[in-house]
């Protein structure tokens, strides 16, 4: 049985007073979700080493936003993957599109940093998806298909089991635009079917997460959809009862 996840990225937001705030009332509220929903959370860096503890006692997962391609030396204002798992963090998400976009992270960056993740037993939550002029070109299959070719499919099938996808279109990430459910279902199978041609059955428990202006409104019927297991959260994240209420949707 493949987990149900609703991981929430609060990307540059919250002061660390704020981040404070934020995570004290996710785990106030968390009885009110599901049980059998995992629940992620991703502060900024300077917020992990004081939030992981009361987050993970609350059963609440803990994820950075990123980490370096490198295991350590001299790169001056990266953070390591170790340096991650060394403060109790649990997951990495690597690859977000605004990482693509902004900071140049191509395909063969992110594998490295997936492997700098996996190698400190790290989970990576590793994103893919389209912009709109590729989803116009119908071109998004492609798209997503190279994306897993170069930085998922060479790892080993052992490592690949510890891997969290989360597709997030990039003309939904916070411009309010969501894909239907039909179009996340749609390509969540196609998806699924390019990591069981090289990983079989283990693809069947990957867990895949719809991301791009999911919230309380919309989450419920991506949820419904077979090969959609959860949500990677941003603007929604940031505010406590929408979070919950987002884990309430399945
Ligand atoms: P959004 O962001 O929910 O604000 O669209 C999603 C993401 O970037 O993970």
């Amino acid at each position: 049985m493949r987990k149900k996840m609703v991981a929430g990225n609060w990307k540059m937001n919250t002061t660390f007073q704020e981040g404070e705030t934020l995570a004290g009332a996710i785990v106030g509220k968390k009885g009110e979700a599901p049980g059998d929903v995992l629940l992620i959370v991703a502060p900024p860096f300077t917020h992990l080493s004081a939030l992981a503890p009361p987050l993970k006692a609350a059963g609440v997962g803990v994820a950075a936003q990123n980490c370096a391609a490198e295991a350590q030396g001299a790169y001056t204002g990266e953070v390591s993957a170790r340096m991650l798992a060394s403060i109790g963090v649990q997951y990495c998400i690597i690859g977000h599109s605004e990482r693509r976009e902004y900071y140049g992270e191509t395909n063969a960056v992110l594998l490295k940093k997936v492997r700098q993740a996996l190698d400190v037993g790290l989970h990576p939550i590793f994103c893919i998806g389209e912009v709109l002029a590729e989803r116009e070109a119908g071109r998004h299959f492609d798209v997503v298909r190279t994306q897993l070719e170069d930085a998922i499919l060479p790892l080993s099938p052992a490592d690949f089991e510890r891997i969290i996808i989360a597709y997030e279109p990039v003309w939904a990430i916070g411009t309010g635009k969501t894909a239907t459910a039909g179009q996340a279902q749609e390509i969540h199978a196609y998806i699924r079917n390019v990591l069981a041609a090289k990983f079989g059955a283990l693809a069947h428990d990957t867990v895949l997460l719809y991301g791009g202006s999911c919230k309380p409104s919309n989450a419920g019927e991506l949820f419904a959809q077979p090969d959609v297991d959860g949500g990677l959260i941003g603007g929604a994240s940031l505010v406590a009862d929408d979070f919950i209420a987002i884990a309430n949707a399945f």
